[in-house]
């Protein structure tokens, strides 16, 4: 099974921003996550296209766009042209989800939806076959560096077993609290692609804390 790590730069040091990504890649990061906040779905405010289009300057890796925004369509277009790789939304904020799905693919980019740790996985099922990728949210989105909320394995088994059973060929991912010991958990669970910010970020070794939390998968043992 492959692994995915993908750093979140929501905790990098945005003074340094082009190092901090430069170090993702010589970790060998698989994609950068990126987190737009709108500060109306979530309480609190973060990027736009214009730091897309700056990350796309600074890398050729795939990047991976979570937008926590109220009417994520607002915006496929503009962070398409600046370089998204992935398009993630909430389902939370996505009443037409399967036509929103397919505009997504429409712009170029690949397309997932996230749910949050009160939504239950019911709300995708209909739409396992048009996703590209599933996040499963291990804490309530906002910020970086919260707790892991531990029924977030057993959620990730149930939709691991529901890709499965749909035929979807989607990446499993996990967004929130991810760190060296969740991940063997999840992983174990079925997640192929893991967020991690603070586990990244405020390691003594940032750059060796990649391939370590890869490491950590038995998968990828
Ligand atoms: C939370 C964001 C996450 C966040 C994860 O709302 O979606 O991507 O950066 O950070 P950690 O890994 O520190 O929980
Ligand atoms: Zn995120």
């Amino acid at each position: 099974m492959t692994v995915r790590i993908a750093p979140s730069i929501l905790s990098a040091d945005f003074a340094r921003l082009g190092e901090e990504i430069a170090m993702c890649s010589a970790g060998g990061a698989d994609m950068i996550h990126i987190d737009v906040m709108d500060g109306q779905f979530v309480p609190n405010l973060t990027f736009g296209a214009k730091v897309i289009e700056t990350v796309r300057k600074l890398t050729t890796l795939p990047l991976d766009v979570h937008l926590m925004v109220v009417e994520p369509e607002k915006y496929f277009d503009t962070f398409a042209d600046a370089g998204a790789s992935i398009l993630t939304i909430h389902v939370e904020t996505s009443p037409h989800l399967q036509r929103q799905l397919h505009r997504i693919k429409e712009v170029g980019c690949l397309a997932g939806a996230v749910v949050n740790p009160a939504t239950p996985l019911e709300a995708v099922r209909e739409v396992a076959v048009d996703l590209d990728l599933l996040l499963i949210m291990s804490v309530n989105p906002g910020f970086g560096g919260q707790r892991f909320i531990p029924g977030s394995v057993g959620k990730v088994q149930r939709a691991r077993r529901m890709l499965d059973e749909s035929g979807s060929r989607a990446m499993l991912e996990v967004d929130g609290g991810v760190g060296r010991e969740t991940i063997v958990e999840l992983c174990r669970a079925g997640a192929d692609t893991f967020v991690a910010g603070n586990a990244i970020f405020s390691a003594k070794d940032p750059r060796g804390e990649i391939a370590m939390l890869r490491r950590c998968c038995p998968a990828a043992a």
